[in-house]
């Protein structure tokens, strides 16, 4: 099979930033999909109605009139987000989630969630008003491993909040193990997860072998090859609980190759076609346009997309650097996989 054409496919895990940053990345994502699901963690985080509403008006000022896109917006979950404001949000008709970032589990999460039981009345209007959480799923407890912590998360959070909130429709955000798979295929379908392309292609060696390699360095962290396996089988399955979200997340190249680097990796420049290399390694480029195009959707109770797009068999190299900025201005980019060659190439 030499082309492939699929029902244009939706990001439902994206980090767009802002102001000039924004403006370099989004059309990348435009490109590709026909919505995305924006996450809220800006400084400031996006925790209120207002600031979603008028973050979502930020990217289609940044976008050419006629692109298409539609910024799919989250509220930032805190200890003080209130019932009311997760009904704001819901009654907007331009917020589709609420986001639950552990406090200090990754980029910009310090205004995150203590402790569950401080939000549980928002968790029970949420599931009332049928406004799905997102969950980025690390325990982030000092004492607790990296490499553990997205099981330490399930055992001690994330089974007791469904247990709890039955009705709550969860989206176990880019899992990265066998046993996030394994949960989430094992419980009910109010739960769901993504993956992105780099859990699906990589383990932890292209991060660490040979020397430290900043650009595969995201959280949760790659994982070992068993867990890469098992996210390739939940990915092309066919089953419905696992759909597709980039986490495309960039930061400044002199951010990711610095003594402390930032966690993200961008990959909005060549997303799909990732994914189609993922899939044709496990045989399953049949099972693309489901994970791609329809299973998300289908969660979130918007409808599928009508538009098609094609993919060929193209060799392309991926450039060494793409434009972006920082707060103090231009500042080049290190897209995902920088001087690679890629196989498949979206037709634009
Ligand atoms: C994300 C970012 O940079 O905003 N980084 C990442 O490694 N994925 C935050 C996140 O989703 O964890
Ligand atoms: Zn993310």
């Amino acid at each position: 099979m030499d082309q492939l054409t699929l029902a244009r496919p939706d990001d439902w895990h994206l980090h767009l930033r802002d102001g000039p940053a924004m403006a370099a990345v989004a059309p990348y994502s435009a490109r590709q999909f026909h919505r995305a699901i924006v996450m809220p963690n800006l400084r400031p985080p996006v925790t209120t109605t207002e600031r979603a509403l008028a973050y979502r008006q930020r990217i289609l000022d940044a976008l050419p009139a006629d692109s298409g896109f539609q910024p799919l917006m989250t509220l930032y979950l805190t200890d003080n987000t209130s019932a009311g404001e997760v009904r704001r949000a819901k009654s907007s008709g331009h917020i589709h989630a609420v986001k639950l970032y552990p406090a200090g589990a990754t980029t910009n999460s310090d205004a995150g969630v203590t402790d569950l039981a401080k939000v549980d009345d928002t968790l029970a209007t949420m599931a009332e008003i049928g406004l799905p959480l997102l969950v980025h799923g690390e325990m982030t407890r000092a004492d607790i491993d990296v490499f553990d912590r997205e099981k330490a998360f399930i055992d001690h959070q994330l089974a007791p909040l469904i247990e709890r909130h039955p009705r709550l429709k969860v989206v176990f955000e880019h899992i990265t193990t066998r046993d996030a798979a394994d949960f989430v295929r094992s419980s009910g379908p109010n739960l769901a997860a993504t993956i992105t392309p780099q859990h699906l292609l990589y383990n932890r060696n292209a991060m660490l072998v040979g020397g430290m390699h900043p650009h595969f360095y995201c959280l949760p962290v790659l994982k070992r090859e068993s867990h890469r396996q098992a996210l390739l089988a939940a990915a092309t399955s066919g089953s419905p609980k696992f759909f597709l979200g980039t986490d495309s997340a960039p930061h400044t190249k002199d951010a990711k190759e610095s003594a402390c680097g930032c966690a993200g990796i961008f990959s909005a420049h060549a997303a799909i076609e990732l994914y189609a290399s993922a899939f044709e390694q496990a045989g399953a480029l049949d099972k693309l346009e489901g994970f791609a195009s329809h299973f998300g959707a289908d969660f979130y109770g918007l409808p599928r997309n009508k538009e098609q797009v094609t993919l060929v068999r193209q060799d392309w190299r991926v450039p060494d650097t793409l434009p972006f900025a920082d707060d103090q201005g231009e500042a080049p980019l290190v897209p995902f996989l920088a001087g690679e060659t890629l196989h498949w190439k979206l037709v634009t």
